[in-house]
């Protein structure tokens, strides 16, 4: 038998929320706003430079209106998932697009191997079965995909966990970064880009092992 403690749940406490009405519920009205500063929005885009080769297939998980890619990037296909048909709907850059609560059904809709890069912006916070969806990531992703987590410390209070309400910014990024170990990401890595005097930009990101010669 294993002591290994990624074997042990995460204390469920963590995850608890104020409001355990129907997520659905919550994001029924559109919210066509940012969620972060102009400065952090333009340091994720310049992160986003480095991270999203060309013509690669993109998973923009936990969507809305925007997903601060580079303007003159090109990509192969760029799919928003998200919690509200019109906010998705308004997000001119996504070739596809899905609706879907997480919370509810983590199981996502895609073949395996079917994405090169992941993203989850400023939203990580609202997952209550986080490692589940991060398993659910790493099948989507090609052998050598890699899953970019980004945060900062606004939020919808009533809906973000527990945990992302007691624990200092530094545990956060750990406790994510937790999350992507217990999923079988490799490669895990904390990044901060914030910009002075603006939201901060903390990054997570964690890769999905290349396949390796038969
Ligand atoms: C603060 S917004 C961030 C939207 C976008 N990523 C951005 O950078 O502006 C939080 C997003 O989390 C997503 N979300 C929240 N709860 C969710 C759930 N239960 N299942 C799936 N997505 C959820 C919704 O898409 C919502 O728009």
């Amino acid at each position: 038998m294993s002591n290994s403690p990624l074997d042990q749940p995460l204390p469920p406490a963590l995850f608890q929320r104020q409001d355990n009405s129907p997520d659905a519920q919550f994001y029924a009205q559109p919210r066509l706003v940012t969620h972060i500063d102009d400065a952090t929005i333009n340091a994720l885009t310049s992160f986003y430079e480095e991270f999203l080769p060309a013509n690669c297939d993109l998973l923009d998980l936990m969507s809305s209106w925007i997903s601060h890619l580079p303007t003159d990037a090109r990509y192969n296909s760029v799919t928003g998932h998200g919690m509200n048909a019109a906010e998705l709907a308004a997000n001119s850059r996504l070739t596809e697009r899905l609706v879907q609560d997480l919370n509810a059904n983590p199981v996502l809709p895609f073949t395996d191997k079917s994405f090169d890069r992941a993203t989850i912006v400023v939203s990580v916070q609202y997952l209550t079965e986080p490692v589940a969806v991060m398993q659910e990531l790493l099948r989507v992703l090609r052998p050598g995909g890699q899953l970019c987590i980004a945060m900062s410390h606004r939020c919808f209070p009533t809906k973000a966990i527990l945990a992302f309400h007691q624990l200092a910014a530094q545990d956060r990024a750990a406790l994510v970064q937790e999350y992507l170990k217990r999923a079988g990401f490799t490669d895990i890595s904390y990044i901060d880009r914030s910009p002075e005097g603006a939201d901060p930009l903390w990054l997570v990101v964690g890769s999905k092992l290349p396949q390796l010669p038969e």
